[in-house]
């Protein structure tokens, strides 16, 4: 079983922490469909200690959720640990998970970020000035490097352990390849080989066969997945079933996929208010919407929604429509 410190993990699929989508709402949301661990979107260290009040907002968390990482990123220590011991102190998170996979200039440029991975002592230091000053398990989340040049996996990997971190998540690829190319699993398997805390694996795991393949084949603890559970819970779901059993369950239906779509919407609504939810939820109903009939005329209305209603509408005549096809389809084949 994977174990964070002292968090059990009732199963290795952990759902990848994602800025702008990773919300009390989508979390929940994805843990009905039994991800182990689900992940918080990145918060700035710095708008905590501000206590900036977009920021503080971001801290909230459902009892439902659990267990949760909460991830933090800065480039300085004081702020930092700063932020570290306020999620330690006032929010129900299981986990507190430093950023340094960050790929974005605006981050890096404060030396947040992917900017840690060229540096192990750093990693070191920082790490060990955070885990002296929380109860919670620290853990990070990290890229392989920097650049092809700079690939100091395993050094950093095994700097976090030494400073008393919990658990690596590790992407696959470097910083400057962003998300492009492909995620090195020889490398995770590599700093798997020479780390004794949980090391979970991340980067390109599209399928449930993908989870299982990049388990056995690097050994990895547990498994994150990031853009293919966009919109699709059900990888998640199917993912955990297809672990367990060896059994590859259906997609979803339409209906039930604009159905968690809705519920997705209600509870963004119930988070923020209808106006940012709806603006919000427009790019996650397109992925909801992925490999859906007829769905790039609807992704254009959907962009012109500005309430719930509206939104679900559309969402339900889309249904109707698919389903009518459907149903002429059998009635002449
Ligand atoms: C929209 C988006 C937002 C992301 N935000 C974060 C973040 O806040 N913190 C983080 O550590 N990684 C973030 N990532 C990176 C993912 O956690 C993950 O490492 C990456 O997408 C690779 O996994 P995948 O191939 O399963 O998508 C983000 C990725 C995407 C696509």
């Amino acid at each position: 079983m994977l174990k964070i410190g002292d968090i059990e993990i009732k199963n290795p699929v952990v759902l990848a922490p994602m800025a702008g989508v990773c919300n009390s709402a989508f979390r929940l949301t994805v843990k009905e469909f039994g991800a182990g661990l689900v992940c918080a979107e990145m918060v700035s260290d710095k708008g905590i200690v501000n206590k900036n009040e977009k920021t503080m907002n971001m801290l909230y968390i459902d009892e439902r959720e659990k267990p949760l990482s909460l991830q933090i990123f800065g480039g300085e220590r004081k702020t930092l640990v700063e932020a570290a011991k306020f999620v330690d102190q006032n929010t129900n998170a299981d986990i507190i998970d430093i950023n340094m996979g960050c790929p974005v200039p605006k981050i890096t440029k404060c030396d947040a970020g992917a900017k840690w991975l060229l540096d192990p002592n750093k990693i070191y230091e920082m790490v060990s000035a955070v885990v002296a000053e929380v109860e919670k398990p620290v853990t990070v989340k990290m890229r392989i490097g920097w650049d092809e040049e700079h690939i100091f996996a395993v050094k950093n990997a095994q700097a976090v352990e030494r400073a008393g971190g919990k658990a690596v998540s590790l992407h696959g690829r470097t910083r400057v390849q962003m998300y492009e190319g492909k995620a090195n699993w020889d490398i995770i398997r590599e700093v798997k080989q020479n780390l004794n805390i949980p090391l979970i694996g991340n980067g390109d795991v599209q399928t449930p066969q993908d989870a299982k393949r990049m388990l056995d084949e690097t050994g990895v603890d547990g498994v994150m997945i990031g853009r293919a559970a966009l919109g699709d819970p059900w990888m998640i779901y199917r993912t955990v079933q297809y672990l367990e059993t060896g059994i590859l369950m259906p997609q979803p239906s339409v209906r039930e996929k604009i159905d968690v779509c809705i519920l997705h919407l209600d509870r963004l609504i119930a988070l923020k208010n209808e106006n940012i939810a709806v603006r919000e939820m427009r790019k996650h109903a397109a992925w909801y919407l992925k490999g859906v009939r007829g769905n790039a005329i609807v992704r254009n209305a959907i962009n012109e929604c500005e309430t719930r209603d509206d939104l679900v509408a559309l969402l339900n005549d889309l249904v109707a429509e698919v389903e009518e096809k459907e149903q002429n389809q059998l009635i002449v084949g």
